[in-house]
């Protein structure tokens, strides 16, 4: 992270740190004044690396897109990079259906990458695999380059949902006519927040999609339709599930640093002991660089070694807690630190010194999306949580992107546009043909549809899933569950298929 970006993070979330009942009350009343520092919690983009991940056969195209679809001012266009593969398409004849992707917040070869579900069953569809980028991220950009689409608020003004969920709807549309495909079905794909675009587009474009599989999508995670306690509510549960002596550890440690870094030479000492690349300005950085891991942890915790966001072992939370709690006895608490967050950020062991801000880019696009649409109000609770107790602040999440982008939030714009309060109604009203898939080790799980709505509108919850692990290609090491679970997914998503020939059928036949 640049020092604008952090700097940014740190403002958006100047959170009152509340004293924890260990700590003394001269830390605690300095806490206090300086303010404890939360960043955002991100789902992924920040670490999107297309390298990371398996590489699948695709062609790159790029398509001329309006900047703004809302209005008919004329603005300038940019250039959508989509990338597509015919190669198991069975084609318009026999109607092959087109599975598009709905591209998140990163590089879109990274999510084609990290989405092998999607290749993996495209054959067996016969079916066309179709990635769209995001705008405003990847190459995606409009006024021609990442700095001016990134210059200011009117620049960055056409970064919302709603354009890229018309982006997404533009480009199928184009495509199938020029290749005459309009009978093709299209079934969409997301995780995360493009789990919810494909949720979003499901029922905002039934028309040009027959049904969406959204995994890990945190649609109900706005306004206070699920408490803000949530997402670090779950964080922390999946370290205590493992090891309570682990979950104390941390919970401790806020304190500890606060108070090393207080000391004199406090800083450099704390510098040393977690091997920073540069010296420690303020505690907060520490902190919320070990925040990111334990929240990241919780998401990538999957039963086999994978490499998402970093190379990790299988169960990486039980690994964390393992390194903490074997230490020898009287170890110290950020030693005990230090030994498992090396398990996240060293895991290959390659890692000379670590380095706290890691992002190259100055403005970042999930940051402007949170501070303008998607207002994810965040808490962390007294009780369940190990990570420092703090009240969401509306007033001060406000100010914070005020100073950094001059832009005011609209938190409650989602849910007038997609819906979220009593979501269950509308959706078993209007809804029809949504996977709803959750694992509930995620921290994310939380702010999702855990229920089956409809017979068409389906949940699939599994105990031991993280974040979006039915969209990763399958692997010889996948649990029952897993096989299980992409296999109805399969099964559902082929009676979608069915359903919509039988009742165009029905209707040409009349
Ligand atoms: C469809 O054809 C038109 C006219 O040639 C072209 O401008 C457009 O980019 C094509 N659409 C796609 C998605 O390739
Ligand atoms: C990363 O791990 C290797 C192997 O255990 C170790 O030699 C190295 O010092 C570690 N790096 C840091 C920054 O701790
Ligand atoms: C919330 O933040 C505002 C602005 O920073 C501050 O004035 C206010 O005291 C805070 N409210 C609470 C309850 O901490
Ligand atoms: C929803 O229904 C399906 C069967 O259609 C079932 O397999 C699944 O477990 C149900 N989900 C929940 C959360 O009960």
């Amino acid at each position: 992270m640049s020092e604008l970006t952090l700097t940014s993070l740190l403002l958006l979330f100047p959170l009152i740190f509340i004293v924890l009942t260990s700590a003394p009350p001269t830390i605690a009343s300095e806490a206090a004044t300086k303010g404890y520092s939360k960043s955002i919690p991100r789902f992924l983009g920040k670490f999107a690396n297309p390298n990371r991940g398996k590489s699948f056969q695709y062609e790159t195209r790029y398509f001329e897109q309006r900047l703004d679809h809302f209005s008919i001012a004329d603005l300038p266009r940019f250039r959508q990079r989509y990338l597509i593969s015919t190669r198991h398409w069975t084609g318009p004849d026999r109607m092959g259906p087109i599975f598009l992707y709905c591209g998140n917040e990163g590089d879109i070869e990274w999510f084609a990458a990290n989405t092998g579900f999607v290749w993996d069953i495209a054959p067996r569809f016969g079916a066309m695999v179709l990635f769209p980028e995001h705008r405003y991220y990847g190459e995606s950009m409009p006024y021609g380059s990442r700095d001016k689409a990134y210059a200011n608020a009117a620049s960055l003004s056409y970064l919302t949902a709603e354009q890229a969920l018309a982006d997404f709807a533009v480009l199928v549309t184009s495509l199938k006519r020029n290749l005459s495909a309009e009978g093709c079905p299209v079934v969409l794909f997301g995780g995360s927040y493009g789990g919810m675009l494909a949720t979003w587009m499901r029922l905002k474009y039934p028309h040009i999609a027959i049904g969406a599989l959204a995994s890990s999508a945190p649609i109900l995670q706005f306004e206070d339709i699920v408490p803000p306690e949530t997402f670090y509510d779950i964080v922390s549960s999946s370290f205590k599930r493992e090891s309570i002596s682990c979950f104390d550890t941390i919970k401790k440690s806020w304190d500890v640093i606060i108070s090393e870094g207080q000391k004199n030479d406090g800083l450099r000492q704390l510098t040393k002991a977690f091997r920073l690349c540069r010296d420690l300005k303020k505690t907060e950085d520490l902190s919320e660089w070990l925040d990111s891991a334990y929240s990241f942890l919780a998401m990538v915790n999957y039963p086999y070694p994978s490499d998402f966001l970093m190379p990790l072992p299988g169960h990486p939370i039980k690994e964390v807690c393992r390194k903490m709690d074997s230490c020898p006895e009287g170890t110290s608490v950020l030693e005990r630190i230090f030994e498992g967050v090396s398990v996240y950020y060293n895991y290959t062991g390659k890692v000379e010194c670590f380095q706290l801000d890691d992002d190259p880019h100055g403005m970042d696009g999930w940051n402007w999306q949170a501070c303008t649409e998607m207002v994810m109000p965040m808490a962390s609770s007294r009780e369940s949580s190990m990570f420092p107790t703090y009240d969401y602040n509306y007033s001060s999440f406000q100010e914070g992107c005020w100073k950094d982008f001059s832009v005011k939030p609209r938190p409650t714009w989602i849910t007038t546009e997609f819906g979220g309060h009593d979501f269950e109604t509308t959706l078993k009203v209007f809804g029809s043909n949504i996977i709803f898939s959750n694992g509930l080790l995620d921290p994310w799980s939380g702010g999702s549809v855990l229920q089956n709505i409809s017979e068409t509108v389906v949940a699939l919850v599994t105990e031991e899933g993280a974040h979006h692990i039915d969209l990763r290609s399958s692997t010889a090491e996948d649990p029952d569950w897993l096989v299980e679970q992409r296999a109805f997914e399969v099964k559902l998503i082929k009676g979608w298929i069915e359903d919509y020939h039988q009742k165009r059928n029905s209707v040409f036949s009349i």
